[in-house]
């Protein structure tokens, strides 16, 4: 039988976000020239607000308006750091560059004790994954940019990785157009 063990966390309404590769909003921001590889990995933090655009934030601004202290920012640093580590490590055991992704984390008690874990999925939604050879971009940005084959990107992924079996049978859902509903007039 298959467990999963759930834990209930106040989510941290910061986005943590770690590039390898410059790409997407970083290069549009500071006009980095695309595909820039970054001496070492940057980390960035974004509020997590729809309506603002979950704009850029520094430390200080974190530290300024309690969204974390110190200590709680110190530790998701060096987690993102070890998290980017070992992704980077697996995927490019696979061919894949790790350009960039995004982690949220969630606070919850232990023995009355405050803990952090990371919170979110790791998937190509998330990641941006480009092929190691040939930079083809194996994640959301197919359907971000419309450049078509997503499922076929995410599949490939996942096989590479080994944890989808090379004949499974997952193809695009496709929906008729709809149709106008004639009603007979009497
Ligand atoms: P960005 O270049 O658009 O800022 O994205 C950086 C990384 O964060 C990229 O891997 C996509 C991921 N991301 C999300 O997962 N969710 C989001 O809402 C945003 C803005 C980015």
């Amino acid at each position: 039988m298959r467990e999963q063990l759930v834990k209930l966390v106040e989510i941290i309404p910061i986005e943590f976000v770690v590039r390898n590769i410059a790409t997407g909003s970083l290069t549009k921001r500071l006009g980095i020239e695309d595909g820039t590889v970054l001496d070492y990995p940057l980390v960035e933090y974004c509020l997590k607000n729809d309506d603002l655009g979950d704009p850029l934030l520094s430390r200080e601004h974190i530290l300024a308006f309690k969204w974390m202290d110190v200590f709680e920012l110190d530790f998701i640093y060096e987690e993102v750091r070890r998290i980017n580590d070992f992704l980077q490590g697996m995927f490019r055991g696979v061919g894949i560059k790790l350009v960039d992704f995004k982690v949220e984390f969630g606070r919850f008690e232990t023995d009355g004790k405050r803990e952090i874990m990371l919170a979110d999925e790791i998937s190509p939604d998330t990641c941006r994954l480009w092929d190691m050879r040939t930079d083809k971009k194996l994640d959301k940005d197919r359907f971000r940019n419309n450049l078509g084959n997503l499922v076929e990107a995410y599949q490939e992924v996942a096989i590479r990785l080994n944890i989808l079996h090379e004949q499974s049978n997952i193809r695009p859902l496709t929906y008729p157009k709809p149709k106008a509903v004639k009603i007979k007039k009497k």
